[in-house]
């Protein structure tokens, strides 16, 4: 199965979040293309909103692009798993690389959120990825493999996991595209060490519907994770069939 999904970041009115969600139930109201699971992680304020316009029977998971470990209490501005779940979301977003340099996010929270998503049934969507200079050094494999066994440190079953390998140097608008000999190595040693054992493994930064072809065929690649690219929704539908004819 490949996983396709998008986080919204910090974007869209919930006007805009019912006109994608809702041209979305309409292209995907036969299923999902065959070997294809959607997600699209909104804000959280948008959550509820498209979750009722997708409607229960809908394909696509929804998640969240964050949530605290505790499951209540006096934590200023934070969200909850057991809320997120109760809004909708089936997936929990957790240690996206803005996440770690703007809002002091550590591998230790990474594993406290990733261990507190699994105890009440959701998905993590765990996303790694080293700086500029550890590619540029040939650190790439051995800082990604840190972050994975820190992350899941203390967890036996990490069969609904998802990965995300998103390379710092390769994510948003000042990003490069990574070309699939930049993230073979990556692929190839998380693979060997998860690939039998989560869900699923994603590749994303600067994700695109040119070069998602040639990044799906990368070894040990089982789907994507998408931003820009995905956030009008004949662009994440174009990723969806991409995808769908691979598969
Ligand atoms: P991008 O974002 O596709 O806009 O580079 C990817 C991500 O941050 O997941």
């Amino acid at each position: 199965m490949s996983w396709v999904g998008t986080s919204w970041k910090m974007n869209k009115t919930l006007a805009e979040a019912r006109d994608y969600a809702t041209r979305l139930a309409a292209a995907l109201s036969d299923g999902a293309p065959a070997g294809v699971q959607p997600f699209i992680i909104p804000p959280a304020t948008a959550i509820t909103t498209v979750r009722d316009i997708l409607g229960p029977d809908s394909p696509v998971v929804l998640g969240i692009q964050n949530a605290h470990w505790a499951d209540a209490g006096a934590w200023t501005g934070e969200i909850s798993v057991p809320q997120a779940a109760d809004a909708g979301a089936r997936l929990v977003e957790i240690g996206h690389s803005e996440r770690r340099e703007f809002f002091a996010e550590t591998d230790e929270t990474v594993n406290l959120k990733v261990k507190a998503t699994l105890a009440h049934g959701l998905r993590p969507l765990l996303c790694v990825g080293e700086p500029g200079e550890v590619f540029a050094a040939g650190g790439s494999v051995a800082h990604i493999m840190a972050q994975v066994a820190a992350a899941l440190d203390g967890i036996d079953d990490v069969s609904r996991v998802l990965i995300a390998y998103e390379p710092i140097w390769a994510i948003g608008e000042h990003g490069r595209e990574a070309r699939p000999e930049d993230i073979e190595a990556v692929f190839a040693a998380l693979d060997a060490a998860y690939g039998d054992r989560v869900e699923a493994i994603l590749y994303g930064g600067s994700v695109n519907q040119g070069n998602a072809e040639e990044t799906l065929r990368v070894p040990g690649v089982n789907g994507l994770f998408v931003g820009r690219s995905a956030w009008q929704v004949d662009g994440y539908l174009e990723l969806l069939r991409i995808a769908a004819s691979l598969a």
